[in-house]
């Protein structure tokens, strides 16, 4: 078999592997889940969360990449040869494709608003006008499959280039200016008017609004952000050499995640109460149905308006190529095939897969209230793929890791290359404390 590739430097593989787990996760969906869950109540369980479980399990997937060098299929199958485990790989392998089909569709919302934002379309307008110009753009179907043409189009280009040439080169690229922008954009509204009622509603926690659905949203909002339970940091876990030490490369991936996820709700809260609007109310268009209008009003918005939406994307990018990675690379370790091809016709598989999500924001009214469960093919993907099987594959992956592999393995593996002090709390953890964990959130995810 040929030379694994490898990541060409420790730091190009935290880029890389932040730049997977940074993504409209934080910058979307963290803000407006912590505004409905309580603002600083949210803030506090999802902390606790990313230490509690998050990050153990993302050691337990960087420890078994390395140690089987091979994409989650191969991963379980090197190590425990059953159809169980291979089933497990393979959910992972289709939860890539399908977490890619939707996740682009949002994404290329991103490359239309950014063409919006530049050409003046938010000149003028009002929160009326905001959710009509919103409205419309997500119904015009042509548009939205030309957008998400060309977000797949995008994502299929670095990853056909290979893991040091491809992935590692454009995050280090794409990373340290999604950290710039991101910078602007803090300072830019903290320092609006009537920023303080923001900050103060994000950091005052109200204990009494933490209710067992706070913390399932929390647990659950963690796997997403982390892109854990699907294998993706397995994948990105098997190109690294044996000398990078993984508690710190887990560690620095987990902190960086977790601040950028802390400064989106900097960014939006202070900006949703400069202008009065309560974060309570807000559903997930708010990006799009409000911050326009924000924009409009704000000093400098013709130029932060634009940087916004430069932003999603990039975080968006990088998140795209490591869900694509997972399936290539199983393509590539398990079927043989070149990794121009892998990524070309998968690229081309999950376009088809995409077009229920992209037309179900209006233009067909069937996939915008499916029948029985009264909602849209979109937020059914994200469900079922994005909550339910990531939470289902990291309760896998943490039994696997505890007990077939086992965890006193895992901990050799890391020991290959650096200490690991907290072994035996992290084998505690991992064993037990996730498990259980992990899977109050699986029931929860059906009351
Ligand atoms: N972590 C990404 C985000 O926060 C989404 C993702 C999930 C990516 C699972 C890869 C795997 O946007």
């Amino acid at each position: 078999m040929a030379e694994r590739s490898n990541w060409g430097s420790k730091i190009g593989f935290i880029l890389a592997a932040s730049g997977s787990a940074i993504g409209l996760g934080n910058l979307w969906r963290f803000p407006y889940t912590a505004g409905n869950n309580g603002g600083g109540a949210f803030l506090f369980c999802y902390l606790l969360s990313v230490i509690v479980i998050a990050l153990p399990v993302l050691i337990a997937e960087l420890s078994l990449g390395r140690f089987t060098q091979r994409n989650p299929v191969g991963a379980y199958q090197a190590i425990r040869d059953s159809w169980l485990w291979k089933g497990v790989g393979y959910l992972g392998v289709v939860s890539g494709l399908m977490i890619l089909s939707f996740y682009s569709v949002v994404a290329g919302w991103t490359v239309g608003y950014f063409a919006k934002a530049v050409s003046g379309h938010f000149s003028g307008i009002t929160p009326e006008k905001a959710a009509e110009q919103f409205g419309g753009f997500v119904a015009n179907p042509w548009l939205q499959i030309v957008l998400l043409t060309i977000f797949i189009a995008m994502t299929v280009y670095i990853v056909a280039k290979g893991i040091s040439g491809g992935i590692e080169k454009y995050s280090k690229l794409l990373m340290p200016m999604l950290f710039g922008i991101l910078l602007l954009m803090l300072v830019r509204s903290l320092t609006l008017d009537g920023a303080g009622a923001g900050i103060k509603f994000y950091l005052t926690p109200d204990f009494s609004k933490i209710t067992a659905g706070t913390i399932i949203a929390a647990m659950g909002q963690a796997f997403f952000s982390l892109s854990l339970g699907m294998g993706t940091m397995i994948t990105y876990g098997s190109y690294l050499g044996k000398q990078e030490k993984i508690p710190s490369a887990a560690g620095w991936v987990a902190f960086l995640d977790t601040a950028v996820a802390v400064m989106a709700g900097f960014i939006v809260f202070p900006a949703l109460f400069s202008q009065g609007i309560n974060p309570a109310d807000q559903g997930t268009g708010v990006m799009f149905n409000i911050l326009p209008v924000l924009f409009d009003k704000m000093p400098l918005g013709f130029l932060f308006g634009p940087l916004f939406f430069v932003l999603l994307a990039i975080a968006a990018l990088t998140s795209t190529i490591s869900l694509l990675e997972v399936p290539v690379a199983y393509y590539i370790d398990q079927k043989g095939w070149g990794r121009k091809k892998a990524a070309y016709i998968i690229g081309a598989v999950s376009l088809l897969f995409a077009i229920p999500s992209a037309l179900s924001q209006g233009p067909v009214p069937f996939l915008s209230k499916l029948p029985l469960i009264n909602r849209d093919f979109l937020s059914l993907w994200d469900f079922i793929w994005g909550n339910l099987s990531l939470s289902i594959g990291a309760f896998m992956v943490a039994i696997f890791v505890g007990y077939i592999w086992k965890s006193k393995k895992a901990v050799a593996e890391i020991r290959i290359s650096s200490g690991f002090n907290w072994a035996p709390l992290w084998e505690i953890l991992i064993k037990f404390i996730c498990p259980i964990l992990i899977l109050l959130i699986l029931m929860g995810l059906f009351l």
